[in-house]
């Protein structure tokens, strides 16, 4: 039986429109749920919003709108993003489901009942557009709270409290003896820092009159559960839980932004599972940051990029190609629009548009559109060369794939693709095409390209898939190779015609003002 691979990116507060951040956390997790699901192994990949809350309330509020309808409104702008940029994501969870809150009440009562939440009183700041209680910590130099935080406020309030500290010594070490748990292990020392103090237990619950918003506590109705206590349990909820049994998807991995590494998904968390008694997260997988002029990106200050602006006018492969090459996976990366465009023009248009632009329309042009068949009497060492640095070049993407790093396999896959332009241009099929005596040599080189080009359109398609499809049917609608540990030379069927060629990155002019 296959191997099974969940893999869930973080939930989005629905209370701001996607930006790229939010786009570049899907289109990773679709990537390596794409290849792994090419590599034979049965994917299941979850993806949703996270719309219980102050913020949601608030903005619902300010809008006048009732808050369930305020977030089908905006839930529609982020589905609407993710289906545009070819997400494969097999559901969508939205934490306002019943199927979802059922879960989240199980697992309090539950964790209730098992003496792990506790009533109590909770007094001190509080920053309700941060939802999130403030401590001496979090004090500007000058004494003040930070910008950040807008108004501050002093509340006391009788709450429910969930234990951490009790786990705290168990995390350390599962830490410790986990090196790998969170990729890349660099972010393990953050966590194990944070832990260097005491962790106080978590204020799970908010009084009903302050925060309607929520899931009802199931053991009392005056209270409403935490957003991420909420949130967080969206990983189990949709798979199946049902107090006893997890669906046997999870474990799965996680995939989060660095800003909610801590205390959320690496504190948090895992406790929270701990007390369930149910298995960890194989991995959380922590991305870094889209800056501009190196700061965070965030609709909250005003210097997001909206996805939809450069898929229109680039396309959603050309999106997707550039967000995977310019970030390396868990670093941060400053967004440019002329760095976008220099990729798109260069990488895409003339190293992978215009190879296959050329194959195809050589095809077209000296055999009548029928891929030539050439027998492997008739190669030669340029030929073996190709073959040996193609495959290496398709090897060198899957094994960057399995450590995820993405920007480098997209480098190695580049490789490929300019060893085969140089491979034409070395063996000139056009000057071939001159003379009747070269015909062999000539079927010999532009069979040797298409199959070059069907080779790596499979592992392309990872990455940009409708490209993939594309370069398939221009060579006459061959279906997707299958994948092998040691991929073959593939051959393609005698008789196969290719399509009409077209150009896959047309050139895009920029606006004058760039
Ligand atoms: N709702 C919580 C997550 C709950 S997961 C159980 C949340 N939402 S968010 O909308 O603020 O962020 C969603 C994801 O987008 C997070 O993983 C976050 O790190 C990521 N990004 C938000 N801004 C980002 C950038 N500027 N760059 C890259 N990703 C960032 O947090």
């Amino acid at each position: 039986m296959a191997e099974k691979y969940y893999i869930t990116t973080a939930i989005d507060y629905v209370n701001g429109l996607p930006h790229l951040g939010h786009a570049y956390e899907k289109v990773l997790t679709d990537v390596l749920a794409r290849y792994h699901r090419r590599h034979g192994q049965r994917v299941f990949f979850l993806t949703g919003l996270d719309e219980h809350g102050i913020k949601v309330q608030q903005s619902a509020q300010k809008q006048g709108r009732d808050p369930q309808e305020f977030c089908d409104a905006m839930a529609a702008n982020f589905e609407n993003l993710y289906r545009k940029l070819n997400v494969s994501f097999d559901d969508f969870v939205r934490t306002t489901q019943p199927r979802h809150k059922q879960v989240v009440q199980t697992c309090l009562q539950k964790l209730f009942d098992a003496g792990e939440i506790y009533q109590g009183v909770y007094k001190g700041f509080y920053s309700p557009r941060q939802e999130q209680f403030l401590t001496e910590k979090d004090r500007a130099a000058d004494g003040r709270f930070p910008e950040i935080f807008g108004e501050v406020i002093e509340l006391q309030e009788d709450v429910y409290y969930f234990k951490l500290a009790k786990h705290q010594a168990w995390l350390v070490g599962h830490l410790q003896q986990n090196p790998d748990w969170i990729f890349p292990s660099f972010r393990a020392k953050e966590v194990l820092g944070a832990l260097e103090q005491p962790i106080p237990d978590l204020c799970i619950s908010r009084p009903r009159a302050r925060l309607a918003w929520g899931v009802p506590l199931p053991f009392d109705a005056e209270q409403v559960t935490y957003v991420w206590f909420d949130a967080l349990l969206s990983y189990i909820s949709v798979i199946g839980y049902d107090g006893v049994t997890v669906s046997d998807w999870w474990p799965g991995i996680n995939v989060i932004g660095k800003d909610i590494l801590v205390p959320a998904h690496a504190i948090y968390w895992p406790i929270m599972l701990r007390a369930l008694g149910l298995p960890l997260p194989k991995l959380l997988l922590v991305h870094g940051w889209w800056t501009q002029n190196k700061e965070k990106m965030s609709k909250s200050t005003g210097n997001s990029v909206d996805p939809l602006t450069l898929i229109e006018t680039y396309g959603v492969d050309a999106f997707r190609y550039f967000v995977m090459r310019e970030m390396a996976v868990g670093y941060d990366a400053d967004f440019s629009s002329a760095q976008f465009h220099l990729r798109y023009q260069s990488e895409l248009g003339n190293t992978l548009g215009n190879l296959v632009n050329r194959a195809v329309s050589m095809i077209a042009r000296y055999r009548g559109g029928v891929i030539p068949a050439a027998g492997d009497a008739a190669l030669t060492v340029s030929e073996e060369n190709l073959r040996c640095e193609v495959g290496g070049a398709v090897k060198a993407f899957c094994d960057n794939m399995d450590k995820i790093q993405v920007h480098i396999a997209l480098m190695e896959l580049w490789k490929g693709i300019i060893r085969v332009n140089q491979y034409a241009d070395e063996n000139a099929p056009w000057q071939l095409a001159k003379h009747s005596a070269d015909a062999g040599r000539l079927d010999v080189v532009l069979a040797e390209m298409a199959a070059a080009i069907y080779l790596l359109a499979g592992e392309i398609g990872c990455i940009l898939p409708a490209t993939a499809e594309n370069i398939l049917s221009q060579l006459g609608h061959l279906p997707p190779l299958p994948v092998t540990e040691n991929p073959a030379w593939p051959s393609i069927p005698a008789g196969t015609k290719v399509g009409k060629p077209e150009p896959l990155f047309p050139r895009i002019e920029l606006p004058v003002s760039e």
